[in-house]
């Protein structure tokens, strides 16, 4: 089984599924834009071969490395689970005509509007939506949805460029901090709570299935410095309101065609009960999510992911023992970490429930709050009781501080 796996060891987290390919039995053939010696020796023992590469986002380049690389052998899978490179992934496994996921396919993954289209096409709920270029469509649009709505770039992540918006005078404002994103999706505003559905699919059938819920929703989380956001696992997956959620993700992997591998959807719940489509994407959810899947489940999704990539099949467990909640912590004042308050007592109380400790030390530099998703450093803790899994987060979310100075 020799698999080319994009980008092994950056971020972090890749390391992780390098290793899960080689322990499933896979030869790993690695391809990236950092020189080898850059790879931890952790990671570079797993790999068969590395091909350095100038441009990783270069497609037609990287295409024609590879190619020339591994010319006269026989390749069996094409990977990344990098959002960035899913489709340069698909553009190389289609040129050695490798089982997987087409680029249409995966561009129904990456494309929001197609997404939302393909989406809305097979009869589930997504936002009302237009896309729109310029002021005067962005007003149309609204003429039609009314208001509020989000305004977002075509292209976003990590909510960069997310606006509610209420008024004609918002909308004035927005347009104007919204100058430099070329296309924007002009949408609905969906009042609700905020959840993710994640799963490891063979052939498109989810073989593990995640819930999580964002507390509170990512744009506020986003939009205000002094919270502590917290995302939290939910362990009873068979509650009907969670049910509902579930039920539109596998819709909505049907309809978008998944193949085999992770995807990370977000979805919400509005106040009357009716569950509305959000965004997916085919790869892992960031952030430690899948560090907080493993929580859960007491599974190594790193590795049975590459079990059912490569071989079709899942072998890990599936029953959800914990609500795991991570809860990312922004230090008060800039520049470097100084003190962290209220961790000690913390630990003393709630140590037994701390599964990963991972704040920034006192003498590091803040992290940049917008730029980053782990903030200046978490805590992650777990309870097989929702309350339970709640209160300590909590506590963190408001017991614990941080200062810089
Ligand atoms: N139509 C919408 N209604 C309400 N909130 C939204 C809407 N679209 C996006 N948001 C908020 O903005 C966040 C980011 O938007 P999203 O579509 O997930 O893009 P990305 O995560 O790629 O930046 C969401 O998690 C949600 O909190
Ligand atoms: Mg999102």
């Amino acid at each position: 089984m020799n698999v080319v796996f994009l980008s092994p060891h950056y971020p972090a987290e890749m390391r992780q599924y390098t290793r899960g390919l080689a322990e499933v039995g896979a030869n790993v053939f690695g391809v990236g834009d950092s020189p080898v010696g850059a790879i931890p020796p952790e990671t570079r023992r797993y790999l068969s071969g590395y091909l350095q590469v100038p441009r990783i986002m270069d497609e037609a380049d990287v295409l024609k490395r590879v190619r020339e690389w591994l010319k006269g052998q026989r390749v069996d899978r094409v990977e990344s689970n990098w959002e960035p490179l899913v489709l340069l992934a698909a553009r190389i496994r289609e040129a050695f005509g490798c089982p997987g996921m087409t680029y249409d396919t995966v561009l129904g993954f990456r494309d929001k509007q197609l997404m939302k289209e393909r989406v809305k096409a097979a009869g589930l709920r997504v936002p009302h939506s237009f896309r729109v270029k310029s002021g005067p469509e962005a007003h149309a649009a609204v003429e039609r949805i009314g208001y509020p709505v989000c305004i977002k770039p075509i292209a976003g992540a990590g909510s960069a460029d997310t606006y509610r918006v209420d008024s004609d005078a918002d909308l004035e404002r927005v347009l104007k901090l919204t100058q430099h994103v070329p296309e924007v999706s002009v949408e609905e505003f969906v009042e609700g709570e905020e959840f993710t559905y994640d799963t490891v699919c063979v052939n498109g059938v989810p073989q593990i299935e995640n819930c999580a819920q964002y507390i509170p929703r990512p744009l506020d989380a986003r939009s205000n410095e002094w919270i502590s956001p917290i995302i939290c696992t939910v362990r009873d997956i068979q509650q009907p309101k969670i049910q509902q959620g579930l039920k539109l993700g596998r819709g909505v992997l049907k309809a978008l065609n998944m193949g085999s591998g992770f995807t990370h959807m977000e979805w919400y719940r509005k106040s009357d009960g009716e569950v509305v489509f959000g965004e997916i994407g085919c790869r892992p959810g960031g952030a430690h999510l899948i560090d907080q899947i493993n929580y859960t489940c007491d599974v190594d999704l790193f590795r049975e992911w590459a079990r059912a990539v490569c071989w079709g099949s899942f072998e890990g467990r599936t029953t959800r023992r914990y609500n795991v909640a991570i809860i990312f912590k922004r230090a008060q004042g800039e520049g470097y970490i100084r003190h962290i308050a209220g961790l000690d007592r913390y630990m003393q109380r709630y140590g037994m429930g701390v599964v990963w400790e991972n704040l920034l030390p006192v003498g590091s530099h803040r992290r940049n709050w917008k730029q980053t998703l782990v903030s200046d450093g978490f805590l992650m803790v777990r309870h097989p009781s929702w309350e339970g899994a709640m209160h300590m987060a909590w506590a963190a979310a408001t017991e614990v501080t941080m200062y810089a100075s």
